[in-house]
This record gives structure tokens, sequence and C-alpha cells, in this order.
């Protein structure tokens, strides 16, 4: 059994990953803003009575919110072994950026990559003592090369990839392993004003769930540290 923190997990990918582990019999950790927004959702805790959930107040925007959800997780689980971080933003701004954007570029930067890398700083010594610790981070095919002008969101998915690589190189010797997953159009709220291609054509979140899957149960030795997917062919 693993015991995994889960960012994101109230909807989207998060809540089809956290859906998946916990059919698969893992404990969950998650980390989520608004507390109430999984009341009859399928992770609802009054459909698992087994209390294999925990649920924790997060914001990505909040340090000390990083620091309590992982106390809270050591405090009833005893420890943990596996983070996915799937809490993110999408934004637009472009590289013209006009004045007063500089807001939002930060605000991207702190969300998509500045909040994990804090949690994972501060879980390190944990995961360490699992002795079989995951790291997987939800990127993007905008962590691996600029298509178009989502200049914002773009270089904070670099950054994250670049993340991704360090944590990978400290944790090698610690039996911490990092999957950095890269996909293109995932048919979440995320993707929803997409109109180039349609929904159903899209990765499903299901299928990013079924690869976190497989990803937590292979041997340290065969765990992929990157893993593209392309919903749509690109030149
Ligand atoms: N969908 C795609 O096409 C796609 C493609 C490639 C990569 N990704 C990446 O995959 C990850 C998950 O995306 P998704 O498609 O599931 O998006 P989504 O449906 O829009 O969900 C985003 C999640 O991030 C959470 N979040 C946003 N700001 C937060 C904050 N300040 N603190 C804590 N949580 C916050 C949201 O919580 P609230 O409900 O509270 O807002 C929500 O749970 C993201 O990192 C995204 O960049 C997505």
């Amino acid at each position: 059994m693993r015991t995994i923190l889960i960012s994101g997990a109230n909807r989207g990918i998060g809540l089809n990953i956290a859906y998946k582990e916990l059919k698969e019999g893992n404990r969950i950790s998650v980390g989520i803003r608004d507390l109430e927004s999984l009341k009859g959702s399928i992770i609802d805790p009054d459909k698992w009575p087994e209390r294999r959930i925990l649920i924790n107040k997060y914001d990505a925007l909040k340090k000390k919110s990083a620091d309590n959800w992982i106390k809270n997780t050591v405090n009833e689980f005893g420890g943990f072994d596996s983070i996915i971080n799937c809490s993110g933003v999408l934004s637009k701004v472009p590289f013209l950026y006009k004045d007063g954007d500089e807001e939002e570029i930060l605000n991207t930067l702190n969300i998509n990559f500045l909040a994990i890398w804090n949690l994972c700083r501060l879980s390190w010594e944990h995961l360490c003592a699992s002795g079989r610790g995951r790291i997987i981070v939800l990127v993007s095919m905008s962590g691996k090369r600029s298509k178009g002008d989502l200049a914002a969101y773009s270089s904070s998915k670099f950054a994250l990839m670049g993340l991704c690589q360090t944590m990978r190189n400290k944790g090698w010797g610690k039996n911490i392993r990092i999957s950095a997953i890269c996909p293109s159009w995932v048919n979440t709220e995320m993707s929803k004003n997409i109109s180039s291609l349609d929904k159903s054509k899209m990765t499903q979140p299901e299928d990013i769930a079924e690869i976190c899957s497989t990803i937590l149960k292979l041997p340290m030795q065969s765990v992929p540290f990157e893993i593209s997917l392309n919903c749509n062919y690109e030149i």
C-alpha cells in the first residue's frame, strides 16, 4: 500500500488520479483549496469508510499550507512515500505582455513552479525515510517545447521540468524516483475553450490516472523519468 499526497485533487486530472489510487487500495492525502468541493464527488470520504482519505486545506500561494498538509499527513498516516502534483493554472499571457500583466506571470510561476518546489522540498525527508519515494509531476508538452505564444505558462513549465531533472539527480541515491508527465491537451476544465480539437480526441484524465498507477507499481529500476503524450500529430 502506498500513502500519496495529491494536489489539485478536487477536479480534472488530480481527481481522476485520486479516485484510481483509492480504488487500488492506497491511502491518499489530498491538498485542495475548497474543502467543500469534494462533497458528493467520487472521492467524497463518506463513500470511502475505511479512512484511507485525508483532506487538507492547501493553497499553492500560501507556503504555510504545504507545511500543515505534510504535518497532518504524518500525524494521520505516520508518513508518506509518494507525491503527485496536479495543481496548476493556464495563463495566456504572451511574450509581448502589457504593463500590469506581471502579476499574472508571477502568479503562474508561483503556482506551477515554486509551490511544487516548496512542497517537494518540505516532503523530502519523509520520501527518503520511506525508502521507496516517488514524485510524479504534471508538467506539460509546454515544458518541452513552446508552441504558439503562451509565454507565461510555457516558462513556468520549462522551469518545472528543470526542477524535475534536478530532483532526479538528488533523489537517485535516496531511492526516490521522479516522473514528469508531459501531455498536450487533456480533456478537463483547463482545455474547455480549445475549439480546434474535439474533446473526445484529447487525452482523457482517466488515461493519466492509469499512467500514474503504473508508475507507482513499477520497481525502482524501471520508473520512467519522462512521459510525453501527444493527442494529436505535431511537426
Ligand atoms: N488539461 C490539459 O490540457 C493539461 C495539459 C498538460 C498539462 N496539464 C497540467 O496538468 C495539471 C492538472 O491540470 P487539469 O487539466 O486537471 O486542470 P484543472 O481541471 O483546471 O484543475 C486544476 C487544479 O489545480 C488547482 N489549483 C489551481 N490553483 C491552485 C492554487 N493556488 N492552490 C492549490 N490548487 C490550485 C485547482 O483547484 P481549484 O478547483 O481550487 O481551482 C484544480 O484542482 C496542471 O498542472 C496542468 O498545467 C494540463
